[in-house]
């Protein structure tokens, strides 16, 4: 037995790996194509464990997928692999195409050969978990209730359209080849080994570097936060009692507008690290031009996660938050091996075009 993850050096991916070989003896294989967001280093206090394989691949690569497939045998594919960072699917839609709606596709249909060829009983026992996003479900009104998983799909960027395009091949599958596929759609993920393109890193980041802290428009715009193991907790449970077909949206109850995210991180580092001139980091916020199309407000309701499936997150954003600074404050060497080359171009051409 063992499980197939794809973009398992990835953020959400890398910690999923982690926290399963903490709770599981099965092996895990991680099919990766190391893109700019791929880091092996996530992965090296269980690189040398005989229940952990990487493989180097894509997952649009059919051949290297059913010669991987074949050779571990997974009873599950559990499928990270995206591209997922909104400004870059601004700049540049096509990788976010190929990759998450190609790709994904590619995937299915490897998948679904793999699965025909299993006996009846193995067939039954399989599960396609495909991971996915609460921006398919595009933007809330302030008073409007949290995303349930039969709200509409209205996605506005090119990366949550290519997501949601791909929430919609998994579910085809299902319906119309039996796939045993089960679908998540988690709002805003925190915490260690997250890229520091995204919001939480780049502001802890450019905060220690005294650089400025760029606030998108008014910075009002809410995200609802999820620590990122928590997510995993979920995906582990979903993997085991998830209703075969089923969406479950995933998330914590923990709604925050972008500006008081960067006060809390500014705040937590003026205790942990302050300033050897005693001034606030917080100073060092700034406002910048905003995002095209960007989404006002996510909020996930999880009551079908929860009453269903027993599950509940572990971490408060406090101290989901506290654990996150203090982790970027001990991983320097994490932090170096990720922000050179490709990451100062993206920063250069993002922030000071
Ligand atoms: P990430 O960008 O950190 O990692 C993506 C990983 O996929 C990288 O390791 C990359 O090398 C790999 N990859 C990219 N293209 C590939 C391909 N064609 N074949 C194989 N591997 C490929 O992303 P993340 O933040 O870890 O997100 C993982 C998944 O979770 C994505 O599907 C994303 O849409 C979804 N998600 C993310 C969040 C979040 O807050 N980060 C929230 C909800 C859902
Ligand atoms: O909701 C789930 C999604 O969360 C995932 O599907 C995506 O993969 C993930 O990247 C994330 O998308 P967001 O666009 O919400 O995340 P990001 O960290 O890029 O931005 C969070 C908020 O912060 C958003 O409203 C934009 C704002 N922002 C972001 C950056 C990078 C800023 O104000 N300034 C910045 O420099």
């Amino acid at each position: 037995m063992s499980i197939l993850v794809t973009g398992g050096a990835g953020f959400i991916g890398g910690n999923f790996i982690l926290d399963w070989l903490e709770a599981h003896d099965e092996p895990v294989v991680n099919l990766d194509k190391l893109t700019y967001a791929g880091n092996l280093q996530t992965l090296a206090s269980v690189a040398e464990r005989p229940n952990y394989h990487f493989v180097h691949g894509d997952i649009a690569d059919r051949s290297l997928l059913a010669t991987v497939l074949q050779r571990y045998q997974p009873r599950a594919v559990v499928n990270f692999a995206a591209e997922s960072h909104v400004d870059r699917s601004i700049h540049g839609p096509a990788d976010f195409i190929q990759t998450n709606v190609v790709g994904t596709f590619n995937l299915l249909e490897s998948v679904r050969q793999y699965w025909l060829a299993q006996s009846a009983a193995q067939q039954q026992d399989f599960r396609f978990l495909h991971i996915s996003t609460d921006e398919i479900y595009g933007s809330l009104l302030p008073e409007a209730p949290a995303f349930r998983e039969d709200h509409p799909c209205q996605p506005n960027s090119p990366y949550s359209a290519s997501k949601a395009a791909s929430d919609h091949l998994v579910r085809a599958w299902h319906h119309t080849y039996g796939l045993p596929v089960l679908t998540t759609n988690c709002s805003n993920n925190y915490g260690p080994y997250h890229f520091p393109e995204k919001l939480i890193p780049l502001m802890i980041l450019q905060a220690l570097d005294k650089k400025p802290l760029p606030v998108y428009g008014d910075g009002q715009q809410i995200r609802d936060w999820l620590y990122v193991r928590d997510h995993c907790s979920a995906l582990r449970r979903v993997l085991e009692a998830g209703r075969i077909g089923d969406t479950y949206n995933v998330g914590g109850w923990n709604e925050q507008t972008n500006l008081s995210v960067v006060q809390r991180i500014c705040a937590l580092l003026d205790e942990l690290q302050p300033r050897a001139d005693g001034i606030s980091y917080s100073t060092q916020i700034t406002s910048v031009k905003d995002r095209p199309g960007h989404d006002r407000r996510y909020a996930i309701d999880a009551h079908k996660l929860e009453s269903e499936l027993g599950w509940v997150p572990a971490e408060t954003f406090a101290s989901g938050l506290r654990k996150t600074v203090q982790w970027y404050l001990a991983n320097t060497q994490w932090v170096q091996g990720v922000t050179s080359g490709n990451y100062r171009l993206w920063m250069e051409q993002h922030y000071h075009a």
